[in-house]
């Protein structure tokens, strides 16, 4: 398909004049085409295909990114781990470094009771070794060395907070906590099953502008729909505006992603010699592959490249503000600051360049007064999803859950900020728009891990390649 037609029906997606017919593939043979069918070619609601997006980012994005968010700047990121829960009180304590969890040591358990019911203290015991090993998994290791407690001593004083988007009492509040990321990487917890079910089905349900007709659980995850079912629910998906549909698919974008990184970081062997953490296929499989899902995987790699020409557009379009002469990555380390924003200022300008980016212009326009109301809404539902995050079990999924929704939110203020104008070089630089210390971390770890995602998607393509 030439470029033209590509981006002819790229237009017309983008404007819903074509149904999700476009792309549908005859059922693909192996296993690798099973999960990939839909990530070839060109995408929905955009220009571009993912062949370009692959190259761009595996080659000349990622291994730059990635010494990027290994600086003292980007690797700490403050978060209050400690707020309750705002929508329901029987949050699982498993997995709580603070918890409750009594009930999960073995120990403390009577022998009487155990004895007495072989049946039930057996399942009891399975029950709590999952605990234990999602609490150890999960914990968050909060060691940082004094020159860094030094360090954020000076950050925190540098850093003028003034239009805050997120939920800046947050880090505001004596509970928040400084969390080094690099000790406390993204990977497979343990923590799945009903808790985190609830969790998912909530941020589908209740925050997916979804109407009542719709019968179909949201959760592409919830089984046991109908054909037809799902027919309706994917012709209700296409007539919804372009913005709802993007709403629903940023979401089902992340939650892609964090499963890639499960898949990828997949607890392989735990014993008390060693550790091992690696690819799982089996796991990816069961996330992705177009039968096993029964259509939805591949739909939902299709999500994450969304999501991430999404980031990709806000990165290309708040590059004005971190050129501003007066903009330090302040760690108190002049030297070192001067060289990271150079090498931030190169991603930047690199993700400028990129040839297919996103229109964000397509979303919020019309009658100013709906398109007003409609962004209003957006942003509810948006905090609404963040808030939902202080319900997650396991510490360290809270704390990924939280980095990369507000990274997603800061670039979402970035896309549809008025005060923002990009491309007018020539103006000079606007100092109306700001971002806090907070939103740059949150903003550049949110697209690190949707940029390492597309970077695995690679791997587990070639390692999909060896079977059938
Ligand atoms: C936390 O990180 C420190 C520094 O790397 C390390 O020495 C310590 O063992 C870690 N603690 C846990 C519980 O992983
Ligand atoms: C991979 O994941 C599956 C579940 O999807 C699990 O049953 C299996 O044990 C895992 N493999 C390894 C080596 O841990
Ligand atoms: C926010 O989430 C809660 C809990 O799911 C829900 O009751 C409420 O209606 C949501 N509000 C919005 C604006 O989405």
């Amino acid at each position: 398909m030439g470029r033209r037609w590509g981006f002819l029906i790229g237009f017309l997606v983008a404007v819903g004049l074509l149904g999700s017919g476009h792309g549908e593939q005859q059922p693909p043979e192996t296993a690798a085409q099973r999960c990939f069918c839909q990530v070839s070619g060109y995408l929905d609601d955009c220009t571009c295909d993912v062949e370009t997006i692959d190259k761009f980012n595996n080659y000349r994005l990622f291994p730059r990114l990635q010494k990027l968010l290994e600086s003292d700047y980007f690797r700490y990121y403050k978060v209050n781990l400690k707020r309750p829960c705002p929508f329901w009180n029987d949050i699982s304590q498993c997995g709580r470094r603070d918890c409750a969890v009594k009930p999960c040591h073995s120990d403390e358990v009577p022998d009487g009771i155990k004895s007495a019911s072989y049946k039930y203290s057996e399942e009891a015991n399975n029950l709590i070794e999952e605990c234990e090993q999602a609490e150890r998994l999960g914990a968050v290791n909060e060691s940082l060395s004094e020159e860094t407690q030094k360090a954020v001593l000076q950050w925190t004083k540098h850093d003028d907070s003034s239009d805050n988007f997120c939920e800046a009492d947050d880090i505001q509040s004596p509970d928040a906590e400084y969390v080094d990321l690099l000790l406390n990487p993204e990977r497979y917890t343990g923590y799945k099953g009903p808790d985190a079910w609830k969790i998912w089905n909530v941020i589908y349900e209740e925050n997916c502008f979804k109407p009542q007709t719709i019968k179909r659980p949201l959760n592409p995850l919830a089984s046991g729909q109908g054909k037809s079912e799902e027919n309706t629910f994917y012709s209700w998906l296409e007539g919804l505006c372009v913005e709802k549909r993007a709403f629903y698919r940023l979401i089902s974008g992340l939650h892609a992603s964090i499963n890639v990184h499960l898949s990828a970081r997949y607890l392989l062997q735990d014993t008390w010699l060693e550790k091992k953490w690696g690819h799982n296929i089996t796991e990816f499989q069961q996330r992705f592959d177009g039968i096993l899902t029964e259509g939805e995987g591949p739909r939902r790699l299709k999500n994450l490249y969304f999501l991430y020409l999404i980031e990709l557009r806000a990165l290309s379009k708040v590059v004005p503000f971190f050129e501003r002469p007066d903009f330090q990555l302040f760690t108190g380390n002049k030297d070192q600051d001067a060289e990271n924003k150079m090498l931030l200022l190169e991603i930047l300008h690199e993700i400028k360049s990129f040839p297919l980016h996103f229109d964000e212009n397509s979303f919020f326009a019309g009658n100013k007064k709906e398109a007003n109301k409609l962004k209003e809404d957006f942003r509810l539902h948006f905090r609404n999803i963040s808030r939902i995050m202080d319900c997650v079990g396991c510490l360290k999924c809270r704390l990924w859950g939280k980095l990369q929704t507000q990274g997603l939110g800061t670039a979402l203020k970035i896309l549809f900020s008025e005060k923002l104008i990009a491309d007018m070089p020539e103006s000079g630089p606007s100092y109306e728009f700001h971002l806090t210390r907070q939103e740059i971390v949150s903003l550049f770890n949110a697209f690190g891990r949707i940029s390492t995602s597309v970077k695995e998607l690679e791997n587990f393509r070639n390692l999909l390649q060896n079977i059938h």
